[in-house]
């Protein structure tokens, strides 16, 4: 998650623990460290937080060098161990690396290691890296020209960085999506994935591209493609202070992370259609014969965990038909619900250690249902003791409200419902790659959404002295109202409260009077027409009410625009993706009015990240 490197005069271990400090908001479940020095390498890493690797530097301090490079861990795959910690090193402990993000044909090529007779310690697809990083050094005779030929070979998501016992005074670096900044000081270079690690040294800054490796030396940067081929390089001077570098800039770290969802939605798919067509899920301890028994699916989770398990309901019904019924853990944890063996209960939550939602998988369990847990904190209660796991890779989420947790939720879902066809032979690999193919639309898309939110937010800062906002929306779009409304009430602590359409006849509508903000999600004219023209009917009545109408529509639904005082365009998706696209306008005017209000985003009074009492 965080990545530090240093070459230059001082002690590498010093700058490197302060720079993975630095790096701390970013979340991480371990961390690791290793120096070259007197022409070996040493290094030491630690399950938990940045103390218990400084307590065992203090215990067991490593020999004094200027070449270094460490790494605060997020893990993926295999869990937050000692072990699976970084650095990881080859089996001569020549080479040290370490890596951010996924590398999809790891098996692969840790197949062909173990086959060439290397001994793989770890469960990481890091460490793969370090084993073909020594391989490919003792032909080229080059850390950096190695590293390209590596890079070359590996398929998926990645930022690596590497030393090498017999380059002492060489750090490289390579970068495919993850970032990695580049520090240029006096004497001494630093590699990080964000300049807060290094802004105490230096504000000049270099940022890599794509597909590209860069070697460092004290006194300079070569940045190469993956090819070899020279590449231009562009310094910079960061102007941020140190609390606005953590934020990559941002104003507060929810809009970082609105900001970071084309990437986490990305990531969440990442390697998941093996090359059969096959989907695979993280951990599987349920028999195939119990899998295809099920009978029906229970959905438990909280908060905004919750939203994204209503719109499971209708992903996991319509794909698999499997009645399914999705509750708040906490009704569910203290009712007497109807379960057996043949019940798949999914528990959702983003950290893993909600109370509720862990006494409601207790409980299922406890009457012999399964458990499938769909989650984004390897190693943490629920996955612990769930029967299957599947991780969304949002990578840590830091502010209270969530965001980009919430998307990687419902891509689950999805991927969820259609492990679950799969299995049980309802869905096959063409229609599995054709679902996985629109989800694979949707970062580009969500991006597309980022990038039209101006007029949203100057909506928002107009509304900032309202009491009341309404939200409407059907199908699909009734927990995005939902959704849309809790993130009001969170961050602008405002009476928000979202309904399904449908029932504004049963009472809503008598909230309605003059100027009274309502904003409709509007599913698509295409495909469910049906639900489309209601949602007109609907509009039509709160708005001859007199309510301010604010609705999102898709590209080219002509017939809401009479009725809409704002229109907000998403783009076209299919009718059951539509909440990954129509939820973050809704997340951008929560911050936006709550930032008009005075709030503080990140952490509104009385709420807490992760709820772990009852
Ligand atoms: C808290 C957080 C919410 C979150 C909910 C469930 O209320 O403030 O943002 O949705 O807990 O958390 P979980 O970690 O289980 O997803």
């Amino acid at each position: 998650c965080g990545i530090v490197g240093y070459v230059g005069g001082q002690s590498a271990q010093d700058v490197v623990v302060a720079g993975l400090r630095r790096l701390e908001y970013r979340g991480y479940d371990s961390a690791g460290v290793a120096v070259l020095a007197d022409g070996s390498l040493a290094g030491a890493k630690k399950a938990g937080k940045l103390v218990n690797l400084e307590k065992e530097l203090k215990e067991r301090p490593l020999p004094a060098g200027n070449t270094g490079l460490g790494h605060t861990r997020w893990a993926t795959h295999g869990g937050p161990t000692d072990a699976n910690a970084h650095p990881h090193l080859d089996n001569a402990g020549r080479v040290a690396v370490v890596h951010n993000g996924i590398i999809e044909n790891f098996a692969l090529l840790r197949e062909e290691l173990t086959g060439r007779g290397h001994d793989l310690a770890s469960e990481t697809d890091t460490e793969v890296v370090a084993h073909l990083l020594a391989e490919a050094y003792s032909s080229a005779g080059d850390l950096a020209e190695a590293m390209r030929q590596v890079c070359r070979r590996l398929e998926g998501a990645f930022t690596l960085v590497a030393v090498h016992a017999d380059e002492p005074g060489t750090v490289v670096g390579a970068r495919r999506n993850s970032p990695l900044v580049v520090g240029v000081g006096d004497g001494e270079m630093f590699l990080a994935s964000d300049v807060a690690a290094f802004i105490a040294h230096t504000r000049s800054a270099i940022e890599l591209g794509q597909d590209q490796v860069v070697e460092l030396h004290r006194d300079g940067a070569r940045v190469t493609g993956f090819d070899g081929a020279g590449a231009e390089t562009r310094e910079y001077h960061v102007d941020w202070d140190a609390s606005a570098a953590e934020k990559g800039g941002y104003a507060s770290f929810m809009l970082k992370e609105i900001a970071d969802q084309p990437k986490a939605v990305a990531d969440t798919l990442l390697g998941r259609v093996g090359t059969s067509g096959a989907l695979h899920l993280d951990e599987v301890r349920i028999p195939p014969h119990v899998l295809r028994e099920v009978d029906k699916v229970v959905v438990v989770a909280c908060g905004t965990a919750f939203h994204a398990g209503m719109i499971a309901k209708y992903a996991i019904e319509h794909i698999t038909r499997l009645p399914c019924e999705t509750e708040l853990a906490s009704e569910f944890r203290y009712r007497d619900p109807i379960l057996d063996a043949r019940t798949l209960v999914v528990a959702i939550s983003q950290s893993g250690e909600t109370m509720d939602t862990l006494m409601a998988l207790r409980h299922a369990r406890e009457q012999g249902a399964r458990v499938l847990a769909v989650c984004n904190t390897n190693g943490s209660t629920i996955p612990r003791e769930s029967d299957a796991v599947l991780y969304t890779h949002a990578g840590p989420e830091v502010a209270v409200a969530s965001t980009k947790a919430f998307l990687t939720q419902l891509v689950a879902c999805y991927l969820v419902a259609l492990y679950l066809g799969q299995v049980r032979g309802t869905k096959w690999g063409d229609e599995i790659r054709a679902v996985v193919r629109q989800l694979s639309e949707i970062p580009r898309q969500v991006e597309e959404v980022l990038g039209t939110m101006e007029p949203v937010r100057e909506l928002a800062r107009t509304l900032a002295d309202r009491d009341t906002v309404l939200f409407v929306g059907r199908h699909v779009g009734y927990p995005v109202a939902l959704e849309g409304a809790l993130k009001l009430k969170e961050l602008a602590y405002m009476h928000a409260e979202g309904f399904a359409a449908g029932e504004l006849k049963h009472g809503p509508i008598a909230l309605i009077d003059e100027g009274l903000p309502v904003v409709v999600i509007a599913p698509s004219p295409r495909g469910r027409s049906v639900l489309h023209d209601k949602i007109v009917s609907n509009i039509q009545e709160i708005r001859a009410r007199g309510a301010r109408t604010v609705v999102i529509a898709e590209e080219g639904d002509e017939a809401v625009v009479p009725y809409a005082d704002h229109l907000v365009r998403i783009p076209a998706v299919p009718t059951l993706l539509q909440p990954l696209v129509a939820t973050v306008p809704l997340q951008v005017f929560a911050c936006e009015l709550a930032t008009a209000r005075g709030n503080e985003v990140d952490q509104p009074r009385n709420l807490a990240k992760s709820v772990t009492v009852e």
